[in-house]
């Protein structure tokens, strides 16, 4: 499959970096990532987990050696559970160790996890080193790898310290899709549907056309496509709003992105992050926010079928019948989503018209009724 390239310039100061798109290219990683940095780096620390490094560090590591590079692979715990500040030392410690100075670049290979928590340390590292994401699970391609949010989870709350911090190349490689588990395909596809909705038009046309193929194969050209139209998407909202200006309240802000996310966080912390993946709880909170858009008079039936037909064919959710009402309404209160000290909704008007609405106006049993409509309980 041709390899392709896009161009992202996030903000106006910044230089543009490129985005990677193809299959098998991991294999060429020092050419595509390293070769054009200046200063040019001696060593590179490929941050990764077990699982995924014994899979792809292996290939990573050989095309940096191959391109004279000095090579070294931090191993951090896999899951949640890890991305937090001791993870984040231990990264910073291992820099240390091998010496890693200001010119050289670390790699993080694998999901969000990986990413989130190898980007953070590399911001603050010497005060910030070079960094090049190398995503391995859909999620990670399409939404964190790029947009340059990093950061950690506290006891006080999921992702509360990080840093803005872009990198300087992403190598998207959609053969590495080939090994990842299937709750994990659904729950990237659901984030998809996510920003498919947001945007509209072809994004939600070529998004949806890909999830109602019956022949569609999640390794090749045709998923390579998808994240590519997914990254700009992603990438022109970014570009329109850095960090997330919290006067920024336009259908263009990077607060739209949040679209699904206010119930995802709710169901997963009524569930302590065990039972589902967070992408899966977004696939819910689509089917929330656009049933709530539908009983505030914002969304048609028609539109609300559709989306929900697309949210279905992302793969199977696990069911959310069992989890308390009450637990899930509560943590509305707690949601990072506030501006002041008031939450904010995005609905949909249409697919692709997101707006932003403030908790007081929906009336509660707009809540009530629209979770017992996508599978809740009363
Ligand atoms: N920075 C941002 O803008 C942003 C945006 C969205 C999500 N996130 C963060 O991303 C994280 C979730 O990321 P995720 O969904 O990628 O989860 P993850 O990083 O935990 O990866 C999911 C699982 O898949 C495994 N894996 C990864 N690649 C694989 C492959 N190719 N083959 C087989 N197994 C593979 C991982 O080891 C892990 O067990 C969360 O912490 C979330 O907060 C950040
Ligand atoms: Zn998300």
């Amino acid at each position: 499959m041709p390899n392709r390239t896009l161009n992202i310039r996030i903000s106006r100061s910044a230089a543009a970096y490129p985005i990677h798109i193809g299959t098998g290219i991991v294999s060429s990683l020092s050419e595509l990532a390293l070769s054009g940095l200046v200063p040019a780096p001696s060593r590179v620390v490929v941050v990764s987990n077990r699982k995924v490094a014994a899979l792809y560090a292996d290939t990573a590591v050989k095309s940096l050696r191959r391109g004279g590079l000095e090579a070294h692979v931090c191993l951090i715990g896999d899951g949640e559970r890890f991305k937090n500040l001791r993870t984040a030392e231990r990264i910073l410690q291992f820099l240390g160790s091998v010496r890693s100075a200001r010119t050289d670049a670390v790699v993080a290979l694998g999901g969000g996890v990986v990413g989130d928590a190898a980007g953070f340390a590399a911001s603050i590292y010497l005060r910030g080193v070079p960094f090049i994401q190398v995503p391995t699970t859909l999620l990670s391609m399409i939404d964190s790898s790029v947009g340059g949010k990093t950061g950690v989870n506290t006891p006080f709350g999921k992702n509360l310290v990080g840093s803005f911090y872009q990198p300087q190349c992403v190598v998207v490689d959609a053969g590495t899709l080939r090994t990842l588990p299937g709750r994990e395909i659904t729950a990237g596809l659901c984030e998809a549907v996510k920003q498919a909705a947001i945007d509209g038009g072809t994004l939600f046309e070529r998004t949806s056309r890909f999830l109602h193929d019956p022949n569609r194969e999640l390794s090749g050209q045709m998923v390579a496509d998808l994240i590519a139209r997914q990254i700009k998407f992603k990438s022109q909202i970014v570009a329109g709003d850095e960090r997330e200006d919290p006067l920024h309240a336009g259908p263009r802000s990077r607060k739209v992105l949040n679209f699904g996310h206010t119930l995802a966080h709710a169901l997963e912390k009524a569930t302590h992050y065990r039972y589902l993946k967070h992408g899966e709880a977004v696939g819910h909170g689509v089917r929330f926010a656009a049933a709530l858009s539908k009983n505030l008079g914002l969304l048609s039936s028609n539109e609300l079928n559709l989306l929900n037909d697309v949210v279905l064919r992302a793969g199977k959710l696990p069911p959310i019948d069992s989890i308390e009402p009450e637990a899930i309404f509560a943590s509305f209160k707690f949601d990072k989503k506030m501006i002041g000290n008031e939450l904010q909704w995005i609905l949909l008007e249409g697919i692709g018209k997101p707006v932003i609405v403030p908790h007081s106006d929906i009336p509660r049993d707009a809540h009530r009724r629209s979770l017992v409509e996508i599978g809740g309980r009363g």
